[in-house]
């Protein structure tokens, strides 16, 4: 699928897609996370590069990929949370158990969103995220957000997302906010 925003156009793709577009979506990564990748081991590239499999191994798995012309500024990729899913197993706060429960139906995650420092201000996350979350069949969608990311977590509040509470999705990763947006349209 094709969709064009004035000079952004965004494309969709499942996990051959990624397969495809691996070299740019690497280097994009590589450019936006130059300073974390240069001094925390938990963003190298080939660390980067074992979870983009395991997301990509995932049913429900979607990539959405911003071009300006013939570069890519910026994507967002995420996939459905499996039933049972350890998405929350390593939730910090107390919450109302209902909140938790994955039956393999209700959640997508979006597991990377980010967009060139040039093209930034410009919308293109807002419109990579709303053209990824466009045509899901899950009930609300979930990220974690580190909570020292002002730019990430002011755009979060302005299209909706309320923090549930601290994750540490991996021993070595940042303690994440994990936050919660609804999907209206699927109710
Ligand atoms: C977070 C990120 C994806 C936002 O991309 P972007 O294309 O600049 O975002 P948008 O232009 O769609 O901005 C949407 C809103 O985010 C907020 N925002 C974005 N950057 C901001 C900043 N530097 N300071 C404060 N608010 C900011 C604003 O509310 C903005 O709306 P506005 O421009 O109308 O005020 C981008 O900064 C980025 O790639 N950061 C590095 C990777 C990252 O941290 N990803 C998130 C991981 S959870």
């Amino acid at each position: 699928m094709h969709t064009t925003h004035s000079d952004l156009i965004i494309t969709t793709h499942d996990a051959a897609g990624l397969a495809e577009h691996l070299d740019l979506v690497l280097d994009t990564y590589a450019e936006v996370y130059a300073t974390e990748i240069a001094t925390d081991p938990f963003f190298s590239l080939p660390r980067y590069q074992d979870r983009l499999s395991a997301y990509a191994s995932r049913a429900g798995f979607a990539l959405a990929l911003g071009y300006v012309g013939d570069e890519l500024a910026g994507y967002v990729l995420g996939f459905r949370l499996p039933e049972g899913s350890g998405w929350w197993s390593g939730l910090q706060d107390e919450v109302d158990p209902e909140m938790l429960i994955e039956d393999g139906m209700r959640t997508v995650a979006i597991c990377e969103i980010m967009v060139k420092e040039k093209y930034r201000r410009r919308g293109y996350a807002r419109r990579l995220h709303d053209t990824f979350l466009h045509d899901r069949t899950e009930e609300r969608a979930t990220l974690l957000v580190d909570p020292i990311n002002s730019p990430a977590r002011s755009a979060y509040r302005s299209w909706g997302w309320q923090r549930i509470g601290g994750v540490r999705p991996f021993p070595d990763s940042p303690l994440y906010d994990g936050m919660l947006l609804d999907l209206p349209t699927r109710h």
